[in-house]
């Protein structure tokens, strides 16, 4: 059992859960109430399972807002009957907050920065629906599925590209979620379980060991939790049925932060280093088997969901760069794109999964991370601030001017002032552009594209991202429907060199959201 300051009891009052969340109590009490967070009602008393508030605390530490928690009014069905309800068109446009995936089936397997929720994706398919009948659907970003797994219960076909190994395995576990026999998952779970308690008793040696390429400023694992951290991974190692083996995977990816002695502040980060105690001891197989507990309910639910379908819609994740492999989509094949890719911040997909990466064997060196970097879309400020100067390539002559001025910033710094974030965001508009040009090959005439996307600060110049990506659309033959502000608030945490950390104006600039509609030529 994890070992935190307010106390040993694995079952918390309402008092002692906000104390550990650090919120009042009459926030957490509203947050109960309208199920934003796991509770349970007990007589007229709440209690908290401190580690499923643990779990939860993982899934809100990466998004990028850092705000707890987001109203959004649309609940997670709970049946078939409920989920047509809830299908029932509210808006086309909903609140893309990520928050309410984490309750959401399917969605809430893994947390990642995603862009936009469930529910959003839901709004522009009950849009379309109306329109056309069977849909072909398109993520280029996928993350860990959220458009893909809506997709599927639209009886939409799905394809999704995404290049961070890790996320793409969640993706796909997910859209593959109709196709598993929920009975052999149970089965094995209890196996694990078993196997768990065994290995534990045993004090026995594990024949995994920890990752080679793998370095961290503080031991990931304090060794007692290395210890069942490597003995769970030998019952992974050992499962034969793939599906099942990435359903484990999937799973211990999805908790093995919550047990490390690293936490999302939002970025990875030693917990040490945000005020928190190492985590010594850990119940590694019972957390990871909750996990698997959540999955598996999850699976027969969604399964009840496509059962209903008169056919059963098809789904296809590539774990690639769709900067690269976008011709794997048949021209003019896509009816809704609907996607939202890395916001011009620098938050560091890649690096924010290291241990994910390595613990889970998808990567064994730096430079298998390096080649993933340098293949995701805009790529990082870390991998093109040195080197000459990189052109823009749209022809957007106040952007070019915008791009002048910062790279005139804080000169004195080198790659590391201007210079370095010009290039970055050069590059980055420049993967606009070639997203935009492949995208319309693929597109269906009149086909429809929604791409959420962010302002971003750089050494105190604001970019009208969305605005600046809608012409870049429209020079590549989109028509723009309209730029709709999705969110109006967003805290940028994550924002590199913001105006606020320059001291270079001193209001600071409002960080929004906005889903840019446009159509295919
Ligand atoms: C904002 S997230 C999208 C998350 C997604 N909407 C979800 O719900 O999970 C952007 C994603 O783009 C992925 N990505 C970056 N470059 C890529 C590329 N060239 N091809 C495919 N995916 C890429 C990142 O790994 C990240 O998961």
């Amino acid at each position: 059992m994890i070992q935190e300051d307010t106390g040993t009891s694995e079952i918390l009052t309402r008092s002692e859960a906000a104390a550990f969340i650090r919120v009042s109590e009459k926030t957490l009490g509203e947050m109960a109430r309208t199920r934003r967070i796991p509770s349970q009602k007990v007589g007229r008393e709440w209690r908290f399972l401190r580690s499923a508030l643990e779990d939860w605390l993982v899934g809100k530490g990466v998004r990028d807002d850092n705000r707890l928690i987001e109203t959004t009014g649309h609940e997670q069905p709970a049946t078939a009957e409920a989920f047509v309800q809830y299908a029932l068109p509210i808006s086309d446009f909903r609140d893309t907050a990520f928050s309410e995936n984490h309750e959401r089936t399917l969605h809430r397997w893994t947390p990642w920065i995603a862009g936009f929720s469930g529910s959003f994706v839901a709004g522009v398919l009950e849009g379309v629906r109306r329109e056309r009948h069977r849909l072909r659907v398109l993520d280029p970003f996928a993350g860990v599925g959220t458009t893909l797994i809506e997709a599927l219960k639209y009886e939409c076909d799905a394809t999704g590209f995404e290049i961070n190994p890790y996320a793409a395995l969640a993706c796909k576990t997910k859209a593959q979620a109709a196709h598993y026999d929920a009975d052999i998952l149970a089965a094995t779970l209890d196996r694990f379980e078993e196997y768990g308690e065994e290995k534990l008793s045993l004090d026995e040696r594990a024949m995994s060991l920890p990752p080679q390429g793998f370095s961290s400023r503080v031991p990931f694992f304090s060794p007692k939790v290395e210890r069942q951290v490597l003995a769970c991974q030998d019952f992974i190692a050992q499962e034969t049925t793939d599906w099942v083996t990435d359903l484990f995977q999937v799973a211990f990816g999805a908790v093995m932060v919550s047990f490390s002695n690293y936490s999302y502040e939002p970025s990875l980060g030693t917990r040490a280093g945000a005020g928190k105690p190492n985590i010594d001891h850990a119940d590694v197989f019972s957390i990871v088997k909750r996990k698997l507990r959540e999955m598996h309910e999850d699976i027969v639910t969604f399964q009840g969901w496509m059962r209903k379908h008169k056919r059963m819609p098809q789904a296809t994740v590539y774990p690639l760069s769709y900067l690269d492999h976008a011709q794997r989509v048949r021209p003019n094949s896509i009816d809704v794109l609907i996607t939202s890719p890395p916001y011009l911040n620098n938050y560091h997909y890649v690096r924010n999964t290291r241990p994910h990466l390595f613990w889970l064997g998808m990567v064994h060196t730096t430079s298998d991370l390096k080649t993933i970097e340098h293949k995701s879309f805009g790529q990082f400020w870390q991998t093109v601030r040195s080197g000459p100067e990189i052109a823009l390539r749209p022809h957007l002559p106040h952007l070019g001017e915008q791009l002048q001025d910062l790279r005139a910033r804080h000169a004195e710094k080198g790659t590391y002032g201007g210079r370095g974030w010009a290039n970055y965001a050069a590059t980055y508009f420049n993967d606009c552009q070639l997203f935009c040009a492949l995208t319309r090959t693929r597109m269906r005439p009149g086909g429809k594209v929604v791409v959420v996307i962010g302002n971003n600060i750089l050494q105190g110049l604001e970019f009208q991202t969305d605005k600046l990506f809608a012409e870049i659309a429209e020079q590549e033959g989109f028509e723009i429907v309209a730029l709709h502000e999705v969110r109006k608030k967003r805290t940028g945490n994550s924002i590199v060199n913001s105006s606020v950390r320059n001291g270079t104006v001193t209001q600071r600039t409002r960080l929004y959201e906005t889903a840019v509609e446009l159509r295919a030529p």
